[in-house]
């Protein structure tokens, strides 16, 4: 058992936090935000996220898990410090590390000598190195730095942080390696130890890989729907080359999140200055970009004009089983429905309401008196529905399908017509 503190109850704190203390940590999460954190106290989770709720609980009520904004009580007694603050994005795409800055720069003074400190925090390579010396103009102390990247999916974080791939610890400090390897020593994942930049590349590099199979797949799935191949086939068959695999090979109206869209860019930008210009992750941003307008364009050439369109729009959390809505194709499409004219109404089982048009978390409301339906999210409740939902519910039955929830089988001897990505469309039987 080990003193821990975690610094910033975000999405990537709140679920380190609570997952170290579950582990049987003492864990002081710390956050500047009062109102959170009376929340967390008084047991409430900022965020959606399936499982955490009832993690913290029962972390609260062993007393392994505390939350507090004074930092200097919750720094003193702490033998790893966890920093796990937002790196939003500048102007220019970089990370915005101000806040680690400060984090760092409002702790030195309260730490013990060879107290760990532990970057989770998503950053640029050369960061560790920054820290130390930020660290280092303001304390004498001895202390170490270690860069441990977190490889964390919204939606399913709880699993990831328990039975992740991997577990990267970026230090030259064998001892400290070695103190992180026995926090973690409950887990079953595999160790990688690595010198710090390494391990801040790792996680950059992973996204970006990531964020590239997604836009490969939208670029086959393109030249799919042009030739009229069918791209759910063809991703099976690629997948099952073990070299690709068939993770990430779902097109769709492309990735969002805080995390892709984002750490992308500071990428981008971290090559740029080292003088190589990525073009190949400038591109995948490009197709990513062209990718969320794929519904609409192909609604543009179905009805000519939009203007007056009743849309609903099922789905606008970035992915299912979170309610975040950053980046999310889903609120891009909101937009420029508004800008044509159209007069879009949303359906989410999670998020309740969002600044750009109504939200009903009847899907069978949203769904009567549109004109079409456009599928940004495939939450369950959307993939599951049943087409006679649309048929029955609709003025005229037209489903614009972002996420190819249904198979083109589904649609055989049905009066729907369907438009989905990477596969001709489906007509529908006229009736009458
Ligand atoms: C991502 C990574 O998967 C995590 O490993 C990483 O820790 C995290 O970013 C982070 O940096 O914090 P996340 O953004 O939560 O996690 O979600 P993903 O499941 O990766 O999905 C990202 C986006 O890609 C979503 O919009 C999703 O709809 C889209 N996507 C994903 C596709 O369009 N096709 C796919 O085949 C897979």
């Amino acid at each position: 058992m080990r003193k821990i503190t975690v610094i910033g109850t975000g999405y990537v704190g709140l679920v380190t936090g609570t997952c170290l203390a579950n582990l049987g940590h003492e864990v002081t999460c710390v956050d500047i935000d009062e109102e959170r954190i009376d929340a967390l106290n008084d047991g409430h989770c900022p965020f959606h996220e399936p499982g955490l709720l009832s993690l913290i609980k029962s972390n609260l009520l062993e007393k392994r898990l505390r939350f507090t904004t004074i930092l200097k009580k919750a720094v003193h007694h702490a033998e790893a410090i966890f920093i796990a603050v937002g790196t939003p994005e500048n102007e220019d795409g970089s990370a915005d590390l101000s806040y680690v800055k400060s984090a760092v720069q409002n702790l030195s003074p309260y730490i013990n000598d060879g107290t760990l400190i532990i970057i989770k925090s998503t950053v640029p390579p050369g960061t560790n190195q920054k820290v130390r010396e930020w660290m280092q103009s303001d304390s004498g102390r001895t202390f170490h730095v270690v860069s441990n990247p977190e490889f964390l999916r919204e939606g399913s974080a709880l699993h990831d942080f328990f039975y992740g791939d991997r577990i990267v610890i970026g230090s030259t400090d064998n001892n400290a390696g070695r103190f992180l390897e026995d926090i973690y020593s409950k887990i079953n994942t595999p160790f990688l130890q690595t010198d710090p930049l390494s391990a801040e590349m790792i996680k950059y590099a992973s996204n970006a890989f990531l964020a590239t199979k997604i836009s490969f797949i939208n670029e086959i799935s393109s030249v799919c729907g042009d030739l009229g191949a069918d791209i759910e086939q063809v991703a099976q068959g690629m997948g099952m080359d073990s070299r690709i695999g068939e993770q990430f090979l779902r097109a769709g109206i492309g990735f969002g999140g805080s995390c892709f869209p984002k750490d992308t860019k500071a990428l981008v930008q971290v090559a740029q200055e080292t003088g190589h210009p990525f073009k190949l992750l400038s591109a995948v941003m490009d197709v990513n970009e062209r990718q969320k307008n794929l519904l609409i364009d192909k609604a543009l050439k179905r009805y000519g004009s939009l203007k007056g369109k009743h849309v609903a729009v099922l789905g606008l959390a970035f992915k299912p089983n979170t309610d975040d809505i950053r980046e999310s194709p889903g609120i891009s499409l909101i937009k420029r429905l508004q800008k044509l004219g159209s007069i879009p109404i949303a359906y989410d089982p999670v998020v309740k309401n969002i600044p750009y048009c109504a939200v009903n978390n009847s899907i069978h409301e949203v769904l009567s008196g549109a004109d079409f339906a456009m599928i940004c999210t495939e939450w369950p409740s959307i993939s599951d529905l049943p087409l006679d939902v649309y048929e029955n519910t609709m003025k005229e039955a037209v489903l614009f399908d972002g996420r190819n929830c249904y198979a083109r089988e589904d649609f055989e001897g049905r009066t729907i017509e369907y438009h989905s990505v990477g596969r001709q469309p489906y007509e529908g039987l006229i009736t009458n």
